[in-house]
């Protein structure tokens, strides 16, 4: 028999799935006899204009129905004995199996493990004291445990020091900005940042100006000209495995940014929710300017997003202000999940967790620099994400679409600008997204082809 080609459905879909379908069909139809063989994964790649990734996920996908066998070595055949319920099954859906790498899950695989902690917390603890209403920052093990952890982040304060708890770094983004800044005053932000702030901003009117950046992060010469310019309150920055470049902010940066809020009188609200999962980054700025800087150091990156607790250092005459902003917000965290986040500085989990994610989010880095080629991978190796600059050809919307038809979720740049006018050719790339190690590597090799093949959209027909 010829060599067997796909017929692909006009009407668009995802490529893989398009496939998918034609595999289906054709064998349903007897088109692909059974104990026939499909063609090398490579050269259907070649004839179709699409990546190796794509056919790979088009083969498992016909592959999980049923109707063909992959044999390491051998090749790829259609089965002898068809399971003809599972080969007619319902239409594949593009939801069912899109990699989506655009939402920052912090590797759900390496969390601790929820029901025997609970279990254990039942048995040793009060637990029942748990409901009641209390000033979490004032119950010395809550505290004691809040300023292990921003310690462990690089803030300097002494043991037993104030602290705030709040419900994860984005309240604390919300609380603080409510306590330090007016309706209408102006905050500074890297030119591409954290979206979730840009949202408190717009909630609560206040401006965001950007600051432009380079290869390692927020100008200085940038800042100081923006504050010639304007009277900006506050600067905001997230330093260390910046959201979305991944980058860290080296220290003498930090100095430079440090010394001109010193001298425009800037607030700084320091987001270092990702702090823990770098080796060694460079010092705080709250560690260099500490009586104008606001210290953020969550819970939710390091270990779980679920828990809802990070602990912030504010300079000490803000405390009250702040505190009224957190009982404005939600009068106090859950105790039970901070009793939980305690336990677990207490007992190692969460050190251990910080430590397993670090692991894997460096060999996830190492596999997107393979795959991508290491001049594109800028973010640093413990990042959960990466940005991807797309060169000639692209623009990150139509980049981002193209990418989800062929299976891939990725963000593009209108979320992270300052200047939602002006968004930069780039896409951001969360590597810890993916469940396993497998499907990213399928994943980034879609999205390689894509980059170095700017003109290829999905073809209707073949
Ligand atoms: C820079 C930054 N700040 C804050 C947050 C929100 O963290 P949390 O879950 O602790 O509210 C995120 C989450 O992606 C983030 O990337």
């Amino acid at each position: 028999m010829a060599e067997w080609k796909p017929t692909l459905e006009e009407g668009g879909g995802p490529l893989y799935l398009m496939l998918a379908e034609a595999i289906l069909q054709d064998v349903r139809s007897g088109r692909l006899a059974p104990g026939s063989r499909l063609p090398n994964q490579r050269e259907l790649a070649e004839t179709l204009g699409a990546s190796v990734g794509t056919v790979t996920r088009a083969y498992q996908v016909a592959e999980s129905r049923g109707a063909i066998d992959s044999t390491p070595g051998r090749g790829t055949f259609v089965r002898r004995h068809q399971d003809a319920d599972s080969v007619a099954g319902a239409p594949l859906s593009l939801d069912s199996s899109l990699v989506d790498l655009s939402v920052a899950h912090p590797l759900y695989g390496q969390e601790p493990v929820l029901g025997p902690a609970l279990a254990t917390l039942a048995q040793e603890v009060d637990v029942q004291r748990l409901l009641r209403y209390q000033p979490l920052d004032e119950i010395p093990r809550y505290r004691d445990a809040g300023n292990r952890w921003l310690r462990a982040c690089g803030t300097e304060r002494e043991e037993g020091a104030e602290i705030l708890i709040t419900s994860g770094a984005q309240h604390a983004g919300l609380v603080l900005t409510l306590a330090l800044t007016e309706p209408g005053d102006l905050i500074l932000a890297d030119e591409i940042t954290y979206p979730g702030f840009l949202s408190v901003a717009e909630q609560t009117h206040r401006r965001v100006r950007g600051v432009a950046m380079d290869a390692h992060g927020m100008l200085p010469e940038a800042l100081r000209n923006t504050c010639e310019e304007e009277r900006p309150r506050a600067l905001y920055l997230t330093p260390t495995l910046q959201n979305p470049t991944g980058l860290i902010l080296p220290e003498e940066r930090r100095r430079e940014l440090a010394g001109i809020a010193e001298a425009y009188d800037l607030l700084v609200l320091e987001d270092d929710t990702l702090r823990l999962l770098a080796s060694a980054p460079p010092p705080t700025l709250a560690s260099i300017v500490p009586e104008r800087t606001f210290f953020v150091g969550s819970f939710s990156k390091a270990v779980t997003g679920g828990l809802r607790v990070a602990f912030v250092h504010s300079p000490p005459r803000y405390l009250a202000a702040a505190r009224r902003a957190i009982g404005a917000s939600v009068f106090m965290p859950s105790p039970l999940l901070v009793e939980l986040a305690t336990r677990w500085i207490e007992d190692g989990t969460a050190w251990d967790t910080v430590a397993r994610k670090r692991g894997e989010l460096e060999e996830r880095h190492r596999i997107a620099r393979e795959i991508l080629g290491a001049d594109a991978v800028r973010a640093q190796p413990q990042s959960l994400y990466l940005w991807l600059e797309l060169g000639e050809g692209w623009r990150s919307a139509e980049f981002e679409a193209e990418a989800r038809r062929q299976g891939v979720g990725v963000t593009p740049s209108r979320p992270f600008s300052v200047d939602a006018s002006r968004p930069p050719d780039g896409v951001r790339i969360c590597l810890s997204a993916a469940p396993g190690r497998r499907q990213l590597e399928e994943a980034l090799g879609t999205l390689a082809h894509l980059l170095r093949n700017p003109g290829s959209r999905t073809p209707r027909l073949v």
